[in-house]
């Protein structure tokens, strides 16, 4: 295990959080065309950050710094690492935020349609997952992680925990689409809110039920008990957050420009689904470390903590 290495991975994925609220900003204050051009703003490589230029731009420059800090991730993680496929997640991370860049380039190049303002927002939270997974397999929990028995008969929590994984998922893209169908002067689509509401009691049950299972069965086990806790935590919070959007959204078209506390409320809501997606992703991987996945290896391990009792 290497501390300085999980350390520096920690503080990527704290730097794209920091990016993702940088990149809601954006949205939410109407900002995203502050500039027509790209790569440069305003003809220049560093204008005066005045008006929405401020959000627009100092987006540009988060992104630079966070994409310069995952070239120095994937270097380190090259030099100091030795399993294979963390090597190549660190190949992947970077090559996954060449994209966002294309991508957030492109959005402002073709004038915010829907699908490219979509799927940048979609890849910024595959992107964060990506470097947080890197900080959980460069982790010392991670790594000396010990096998535990699962009763027999029951489902596999791991399973149980990704199609909560995917359900939110699933939902974030449905945010996403719901966001940038509308700028805060029209009102969002009727549709693709029910469509939300009923992404958000898919999420609320499947990922209620994941951690409530969690915190039942293995209760004495912090390296699930915590990821499950916190995720839990989060899902409360975003959903409130999700009713406040909603009610300070319906409101916004009536204001002169964006205004407080729908600007502070909707960058909070999308901050907050980042962050129950990567909980989510956090206690999805520690179910694989340490839990059986199927019913041969449930029964062999169930007979392997049995043995040495008898
Ligand atoms: C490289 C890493 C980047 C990440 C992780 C990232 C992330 C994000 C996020 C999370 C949003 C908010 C989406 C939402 O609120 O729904 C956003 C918006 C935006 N980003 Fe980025 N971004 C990156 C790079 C860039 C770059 C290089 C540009 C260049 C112009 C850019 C331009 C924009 C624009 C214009 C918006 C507003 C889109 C809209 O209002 O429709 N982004 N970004
Ligand atoms: C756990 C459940 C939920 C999750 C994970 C979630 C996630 C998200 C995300 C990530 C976005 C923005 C996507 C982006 O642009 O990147 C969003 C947008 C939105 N969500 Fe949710 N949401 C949830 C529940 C709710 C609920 C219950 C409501 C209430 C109606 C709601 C209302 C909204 C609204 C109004 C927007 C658009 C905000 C805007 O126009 O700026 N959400 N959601």
């Amino acid at each position: 295990m290497n501390r300085g290495l999980n350390l520096f991975a920690i503080f990527v994925a704290c730097a794209t959080f920091f990016l993702i609220i940088a990149g809601a900003l954006v949205t939410s204050n109407d900002a995203g065309l502050a500039t027509p051009d790209w790569p440069l703003s305003n003809g220049q490589f560093f204008p005066e950050m005045v008006g929405n230029l401020f959000w627009e731009h100092g987006h540009r420059m988060v992104a630079t710094t966070v994409g310069l800090l995952t070239i120095v991730l994937m270097i380190y993680i090259l030099r100091k690492e030795k399993r294979g496929w963390v090597r190549k997640l660190g190949i992947f991370a970077l090559l996954a935020v060449i994209a966002q860049g294309l991508l957030g380039g492109l959005t402002v190049k073709l004038m915010l349609p829907l699908a490219v303002s979509t799927a940048h927002a979609t890849l910024a939270q595959l992107f964060f997952c990506t470097t947080v997974s890197l900080a959980v397999f460069t982790s010392r929990s991670w790594i000396e992680a010990t096998p535990l028995p699962e009763e027999k008969g029951v489902l596999p929590l791991r399973y149980v925990c990704t199609a909560a994984l995917v359900t939110i998922f699933l939902q974030l893209i449905i945010g996403a689409t719901l966001r940038h169908s509308a700028t805060w002067n029209q009102h969002l689509p009727a549709q693709l809110i029910l469509a939300h509401i009923g992404g958000a009691v898919a999420v609320a049950l499947a990922l209620g039920s994941a951690s409530l299972t969690v915190l039942r069965r293995h209760r004495d086990e912090k390296f699930l008990t915590r990821p499950a806790l916190a995720a839990l935590v989060l899902l409360v919070v975003q959903l409130s957050l999700g009713i406040a959007a909603y009610i300070t959204r319906l409101a916004s078209p009536n204001d002169p420009q964006p205004l407080n506390p729908m600007i502070a409320i909707t960058v909070a809501h999308v901050a907050g689904g980042a962050l129950v997606f990567v909980s989510t992703i956090v206690l999805t991987l520690r179910t694989y470390r340490v839990l059986p996945g199927s019913r041969s290896e449930v029964l062999q391990r169930s007979t392997m903590f049995i043995a040495p009792r008898i």
